[in-house]
């Protein structure tokens, strides 16, 4: 996957039906439910048994960086908008980038002790600022701040698009993955469902890394 460099502000880099995504490469990411058998507590994994977990199975993601701020936009079929929890059964939409903070950080555990995985997390409720999650095993999710995302999210035609926004370099914010122009990043991808109750270890996710060049 490579990010294009272009001279675009960011503001403009945001907004996700800005002509300027028409510049980037749109690349298809495949996605599967996150399996029962892995969830943290036997009764998320006893009440999920025989539900499908991780309803939304792909989504397209581009990029571009214009040598301080990079836009990572996500885009994915859902017919339903969900904002809101609601009834304890639904919770809102929600897509997240995860990056490995030390190499060959384990994807399918979240990290481990040694290999931290840094989540970048958009939630439909929370429309306009990402969290910064450091992640080191499965059910050791902790926000940070100071990472400063920022998002933008629209609804349209039965799709969500996203884009996450944030500077390549945040100086002095250790909890949260430096990048830089010339270097290529591992990156994967999570959805989740609100409709189907899809929250925490219960999602879409790719499972595998992607390499991201950063051009
Ligand atoms: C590409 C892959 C993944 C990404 C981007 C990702 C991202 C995230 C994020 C952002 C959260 C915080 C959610 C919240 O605050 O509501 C989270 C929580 C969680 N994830 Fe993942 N995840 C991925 C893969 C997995 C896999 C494969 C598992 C396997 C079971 C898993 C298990 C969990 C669990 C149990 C939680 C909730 C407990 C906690 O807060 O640590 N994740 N994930």
């Amino acid at each position: 996957m490579e990010v294009k460099e272009r001279a675009i502000a960011a503001d403009e880099l945001i907004r996700p039906d800005s002509k300027v995504w028409l510049e980037a490469k749109a690349e298809p990411v495949d996605l599967t439910g996150v399996p029962v058998s892995m969830q943290p507590t036997a009764f998320i994994s006893n009440s999920w048994t025989g539900k499908p977990v991780g309803v939304v199975t792909g989504l397209t993601f581009s990029a571009l960086h214009n040598g301080e701020d990079i836009a990572l936009r996500l885009e994915w079929a859902d017919p339903s908008q969900d904002l809101d929890i609601d009834d304890n059964d639904h919770f809102p939409d929600g897509a997240a980038v995860v990056f490995p903070m030390k190499d060959d950080a384990p994807l399918i555990t979240m990290g481990s002790p040694q290999q931290p995985v840094n989540a970048w997390h958009w939630r439909a409720d929370r429309p306009a600022e990402a969290r910064n999650n450091v992640a080191t095993g499965i059910g050791t999710t902790r926000v940070t701040k100071g990472a400063e995302i920022r998002t933008a999210a629209r609804y349209h035609d039965g799709h969500w698009q996203v884009v996450f926004v944030r500077a390549l370099r945040r100086s002095g914010v250790e909890s949260t993955i430096q990048l830089a122009a010339g270097q290529t990043t591992p990156i994967a991808f999570a959805v989740w469902e609100g409709s189907n109750g899809e929250r925490g270890g219960l999602k879409s996710f790719s499972p595998r890394w992607y390499d991201l060049h950063i051009g």
